[in-house]
């Protein structure tokens, strides 16, 4: 399906319009860190590049370990830049005036009270209005310290805004998300905090939003009337990776459920919002979370990787990865099936499912509508009643398939399924990343893409009943589709059978593996 007006305002394909932004300080808390290299410093250059913060942004990072001082920083923005993208600009410049480094050994009062006093010092060097962002780029167990450490030194208040970002998870229960809500409403107002699931800066999530709300054709299908189901599926080929110490406290549940998969079911499940305006659509998110039936133990069910292929390469079982216990109950995959207690979805299954170590990286939503009521095409032969399919890909590719019948040309009469598509990747050709267009909104002091602490608090209420689980989870082997017993509460991933004609390798009417 091609759009016929072709919209080519991505951030990257637009630099010639670049949108300025207010001047600011961005101090990232975790500056050497993992997330810092790869998404947060990239995303930032590729931001000035297009000429976003041309009134002045300026970097401070701040860590424990991993630089000394300004110039082993400025290395390290050099190098966490990928090569391709260093000659976009004059990166020496960049980060030789935009970039500075002031170490945090212990966050005791002492340092965050230096680090007051050098960002002053910073903001009269630079002309800087006062405008502050703290980017918590740090393990959750440093989230509170830090939190109560700016607030202790008067960092929560500038002369001009500022803005507080708090990276996933957020809390590891309801309990602990309430208290770090509470710690934080202590020293931040809500329309200070800007929570991050990265999933919300992905185009094909918000475009969940335009495709729902500015096509009143599906949005007037989008009911328990026309709708069997909704099947939300994220699968990752990795495997832990090097995060052991972080996933084995966590798990599929903590790491992706609650967070990723929620967003999306609350994208796909709420209420048209009153405006396109960040509390308008969060409080639609928050209700239709509020009207999922409490999650029962029976209706899920946890797995963890075993050793297996991946594309044909042997890989090890989660318990032979470095930094697991040999021992680990760590659930590395989980399907489970919800109701939501509504008009618009009574009766509606949704399907959840996600894994590490899966046949094949692929997310997507994939929309069952209901089969004909009376099906007149009984008499031909091989044919059966079919529903329409609507999947909506968010990886590999970003776009949607519709699924449906049309009458093979000559006889004897047959039917035969076909695909509508639509392709980002052919449509517009570059997509901006997820961080990007999320730093630019918390750049311009837009919260619609970040999650309210009443989102939070209300996803963790509702997989409360499955956080204290005690049966082991399912061995499934690595490069497989998860344990078998999956398909007791979400429906099975079959072999394929075809290729969809018009879009092949994007996703199968049966959610079929490739
Ligand atoms: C992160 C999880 O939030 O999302 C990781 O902590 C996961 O475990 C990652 O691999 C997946 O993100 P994406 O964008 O690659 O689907």
């Amino acid at each position: 399906m091609t759009p016929t007006a072709t919209v080519t305002t991505t951030l990257k394909a637009n630099p010639e319009h670049p949108e300025p932004v207010e001047p600011c300080l961005f101090v990232i808390f975790g500056a050497t860190g993992d997330l810092a290299r790869r998404k947060i410093i990239p995303a930032l250059w590729q931001l000035h590049t297009y000429g976003i913060d041309a009134r002045g942004c300026v970097i401070l990072g701040v860590s424990r370990d991993g630089a000394t001082d300004d110039a082993a920083f400025r290395a390290i923005v050099r190098e966490a830049i990928p090569p391709d993208d260093r000659s976009a600009g004059d990166l020496d410049a960049w980060t030789s005036t935009a970039a500075y480094y002031q170490p945090m050994a212990t966050g005791d009062p002492g340092e965050f009270a230096a680090l007051r006093t050098r960002i002053e010092e910073i903001e009269r060097e630079h002309g800087l209005p006062g405008n502050r962002i703290f980017y918590l780029s740090l393990p959750p167990q440093a989230f509170p310290s830090t939190i109560a450490g700016l607030g202790a030194a008067g960092l929560n208040r500038s002369p001009g805004w500022t803005r507080i970002v708090i990276e996933k998870p957020f809390g590891r229960d309801l309990a602990s998300a309430q208290e770090l809500n509470r710690l934080v409403h202590q020293f931040f107002d809500e329309s200070q905090v800007y929570r991050i699931d990265h999933y919300l800066g992905k185009e094909t999530v918000q475009n969940l939003l335009v495709f729902r709300f500015a096509n009143a054709m599906f949005e007037s299908l989008w009911n328990r009337d026309h709708i069997e189901s909704v099947e939300i599926t994220v699968a990752e080929e990795l495997g832990v990776e090097q995060r052991a110490g972080y996933y084995e406290q966590a798990g599929a549940l903590r790491d992706m459920v609650q967070s990723h998969l929620t967003q999306l079911l609350a994208l796909v499940a709420m209420e048209v919002p009153t405006a396109f305006q960040a509390d308008a659509i969060r409080e639609e998110k928050v209700k239709a979370l509020r009207s999922i039936a409490s999650v029962r133990l029976e209706d899920a069910v946890f797995g963890q990787y075993a050793a297996g292929r991946v594309h044909g390469e042997a890989v090890p079982g989660y318990r032979e990865e470095p930094g697991v216990s040999p021992a680990s109950m760590t659930e590395t995959f989980v399907a489970l099936r919800l109701c939501l207690d509504n008009w618009r979805w009574q009766g509606v299954p949704f399907y959840l499912r996600t894994g590490k170590r899966m046949a094949r990286r692929l997310t997507e939503i994939r929309v069952r509508f209901r089969k004909a009521p009376v099906w007149m095409f009984r008499s031909v032969p091989d044919t059966t009643p079919q529903a329409n399919t609507l999947v909506i890909t968010l990886q590999p590719n970003e776009g949607f398939l519709l699924f449906f019948d049309v009458k093979a040309p000559g006889e004897p009469f047959r039917l035969q399924r076909l695909t509508l598509h639509f392709n980002y990747d052919e449509e517009f050709k570059t997509l901006p990343e997820a961080y990007q267009t999320l730093l630019l909104d918390l750049l311009r002091g837009d919260q619609t893409l970040f999650v309210h602490a009443d989102e939070v608090e209300t996803s963790w209420r509702v997989y409360a009943p499955l956080l204290d689980r005690h049966a082991p989870p399912h061995p499934y082997p690595a490069g497989s589709w998860g344990p078998a017993e999956s398909g007791s509460v979400v429906p099975e991933r079959e072999p394929r059978e075809a290729a969809p004609r018009a879009h092949a390798g994007a996703g199968t009417e049966t959610g079929a593996a490739a």
